[in-house]
């Protein structure tokens, strides 16, 4: 049984993945901070699975507790979530950006070399493409200058891995992702986020639970059909089967290059707008909502051309955007007890 590290395993992202990792067969191990994660999501894993994950609780940026970590464990790959992505907040605090997800992912990779893994997936975002050109966007579309030090960490992160797979034996992939929204069937696992959310869903979900009093819609003067901006919302377990997908591509070397980079999106935009009557339809819930002034740094629209990771990773979306609204209320109820 191979068996894969995690890291940020216990957050959003990292725990719909560790999920699909064990029902497919794997053995986990996680790293987690706990900075942006509740330990209890561990047991959580295990009532979905069954399996309860190995679990470490390790601040990345510690190089020799890094280095004891592995000296300890062997593992056969490396799924990397672990990083600070509050886009807002790095542009307040770069150097905590710039240190932690750079830092963390340097001293990974020096294990990779040192003990000879070789197969690592990297979280990316579709913000590296900051304002395209054209949509929608494929992985051709130029990196542009990001607008916040956490787009630039990603940017940077991917140059880093792809100059050490060029210098050594590592094979990676690196997957930008559009918009995760929704949460687990089971309800036990979801987007949990500590404090007021910056991202939409999950406000949106926690106006409807009360909990705010309405959403602020961040301009509705744009040049979109309805005025306001325009995502690629894909539920977070399709994310997350697509992290299997890369992971058995590298394992049966089925990658092109020592480097691979995927669109992770539904190939279909939705409005703000859009979005809240979707979420009022599903769920029969009057949203709340006033339309504000623009928040600085949204880009226009985006959302992803998904044609290569449809053909050459043989993966795509099965669920729809009302399913992961549907999802994202039922684990809102849950958290909330209602
Ligand atoms: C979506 C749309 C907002 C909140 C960011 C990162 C990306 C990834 C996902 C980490 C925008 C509007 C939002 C609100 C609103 N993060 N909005 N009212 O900015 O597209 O992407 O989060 O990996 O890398 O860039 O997501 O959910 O913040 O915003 O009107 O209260 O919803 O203006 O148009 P975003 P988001």
């Amino acid at each position: 049984m191979k068996k894969i590290l995690v890291t940020g395993g216990l957050g959003y992202i990292g725990s719909h993945t560790v999920v699909e990792l064990q029902e497919k067969g794997f053995s986990v191990v996680i790293i987690d901070d706990l900075s942006n994660a509740d330990i209890s999501v561990l047991d959580r894993i295990e009532k979905i699975t069954g399996q309860k994950p190995a679990f470490h609780k390790i601040d990345l940026r510690d190089k020799n507790a890094v280095e004891v970590f592995f000296k300890e464990n062997s593992v056969d790959g490396i799924i990397h979530f672990a990083a600070s992505k509050a886009v807002g907040e790095s542009v307040e605090n770069p150097l905590l950006y710039y240190e932690n997800n750079l830092h963390s992912l340097v001293y990974l990779l020096q294990q990779c070399q040192k003990h000879a893994i070789s197969n690592f997936i990297f979280s990316s975002s579709c913000t590296v493409y900051g304002e395209p050109d054209s949509l929608p966007i494929t992985e051709e579309a130029p990196v542009k200058k990001a607008v916040s030090p956490y787009g630039n960490s990603k940017q940077i992160s991917e140059e880093i891995i792809q100059d050490t797979c060029n210098a050594s034996n590592i094979q990676s992939i690196s997957l930008r992702y559009f918009n995760p929204i929704g949460a687990h069937k089971s309800a036990e696992i979801g987007e949990l986020p500590k404090g007021a959310p910056q991202n939409l869903v999950p406000f949106i979900t926690q106006t409807a639970a009360g909990l705010r009093k309405e959403l602020s819609v961040y301009g509705n003067d744009y040049p979109t059909p309805d005025g306001s901006c325009i995502r690629d919302y894909i539920h977070v377990v399709d994310l997350a089967k697509a992290h299997v997908v890369a992971l058995q591509r590298l394992f049966e070397k089925r990658n092109s290059s020592n480097f691979e980079i995927f669109n992770l999106g539904t190939g279909r935009g939705s409005s703000v707008l859009e979005v809240i009557k979707a979420f009022e339809k599903v769920t029969g819930k009057k949203l709340p909502y006033k339309i504000v002034d623009r928040r600085p740094g949204d880009v226009i629209a985006v959302y992803a051309d998904t044609t290569k990771a449809n053909k050459e990773l043989g993966w795509k979306t099965e669920k729809t955007m009302e399913e992961a609204l549907a999802s994202a209320w039922e684990w809102e109820k849950s958290v909330r007890g209602v």
